[in-house]
Parts: structure tokens; sequence; C-alpha cells
């Protein structure tokens, strides 16, 4: 038997309204998808209870009218999930916006190094014909904000969910 605590990590997921945070967190922690869109109003979480820690992943709104999180919502967070959908340009463009968001209330002790991930949900409309960013404008972007990891996912279709929060437990328990 292990004496050492387990972990509590949290992650806060971020990014406009409708890109698919609630159901990317829906489909990680209950295997479940729902077409219907029903939006988050402030903020909510789950907690996943895991092996190797627990995580308590924090769902929040991309509505403008809904947003009123304040510093103490970011405080001590140890990764920060960041959403867009690749078939829509103003979620990527935003992305800047959420980033310095993050960082301005978050405040970590180094922003340079601080676990964040880029999530490009909805790959799967359209078979990838109507998406407008590609993975290397997505790539460039991580690179830029250096190197943030990047996966493509799809909520609906339960692809690359398990392996984007599985890194996301990783970045933020390298980051304790
Ligand atoms: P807010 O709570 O307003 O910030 O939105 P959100 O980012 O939580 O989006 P939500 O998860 O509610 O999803 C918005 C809509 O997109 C819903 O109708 C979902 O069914 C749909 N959706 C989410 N992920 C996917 C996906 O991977 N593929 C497809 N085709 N639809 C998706
Ligand atoms: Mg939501």
């Amino acid at each position: 038997m292990s004496l050492r605590r387990r972990t509590l990590l949290k992650v806060i997921v971020l990014g406009d309204s409708g890109v698919g945070k609630t159901s990317l967190m829906n489909q990680y922690v209950h295997k479940k998808f729902s077409q219907q869109y029903k939006a988050t109003i402030g903020a909510d979480f789950v907690t996943k209870e895991l092996q190797i820690d627990d995580r308590r992943i924090w769902d929040t709104a991309g509505q403008e009218r809904f947003q009123s999180l304040g510093v103490s919502f970011y405080r001590g967070a140890d990764c920060c999930v960041l959403v867009y959908d690749v078939n829509v340009m103003k979620s990527f463009d935003t992305l800047d916006n959420w980033h310095e968001e993050f960082l301005k209330q978050a405040n970590p002790p180094d922003r340079k190094t601080f676990p964040f991930i880029l999530l490009g949900n909805k790959i799967d409309i359209d078979g990838g014909n109507s998406r407008v960013v590609s993975e290397k404008k997505a790539k460039d972007w991580c690179a830029s904000k250096g190197n943030i990891p990047y996966f493509e996912t799809s909520a609906k279709e339960d692809y690359n969910v398990d392996a984007a929060f599985l890194c996301i437990a990783k970045t933020a328990l390298a980051n304790e």
C-alpha cells in the first residue's frame, strides 16, 4: 500500500462557446455524447478518479455573458486545456485571448513553463472537408507559445479524447 497522498489535479478547460468543451469532458468522464447544445453557465466540475491521481476538471462557459470567474477560480490550476473548433476560424483566432486571460488570472510562478494543452475538436464534421484551420497552423501556434502539446479530437466519435486527457495528466504532474 502506498502511503503517498493521492494527487488532486485541477484542470481548467477554456475556449469559445460551442467548440465542445462540455462534450469532451462528458465523453472523457461518462463516455457519453449528446448532439443537443446546452450552454454551460459559469463553471462546473467533474472529478475523475484514476489509478495515479484524482482529476478535477473544471468546465467553463464560452459565452461572454456567463463569464465572471475571477482570480480565485483560476488559482492553483495544474493545467489549462484550450479548445477550438477546427471548422470555425474565430474559435482559433481567440486562442490568444484565452491563453492570455488564463495567465493573467492564474498568475502561475513561471508563465513560460505552465502546462497548457490545445485540442482541435470536431474533426469528424464532413469527414474533415469543412475544416478551416490546418493542423500545421495549429501546431505553429503551439510552437509559438512554447511547444504546447496538440491533439485533434472528436467528442462525438470519441477520437483521441482519452489520449488527450492522458497527456494532460502527464503535463500537469510534471509541473508539480
Ligand atoms: P459553452 O458551454 O457555451 O461554452 O459550449 P461548449 O464549448 O461546452 O460546447 P458543447 O460541448 O456544449 O458543444 C456544442 C455543440 O457542438 C453541441 O451541439 C455538441 O453536440 C456539438 N459537438 C461537440 N463536440 C463535437 C464533436 O466532436 N463533433 C461534432 N460533430 N459535434 C460536436
Ligand atoms: Mg459547455
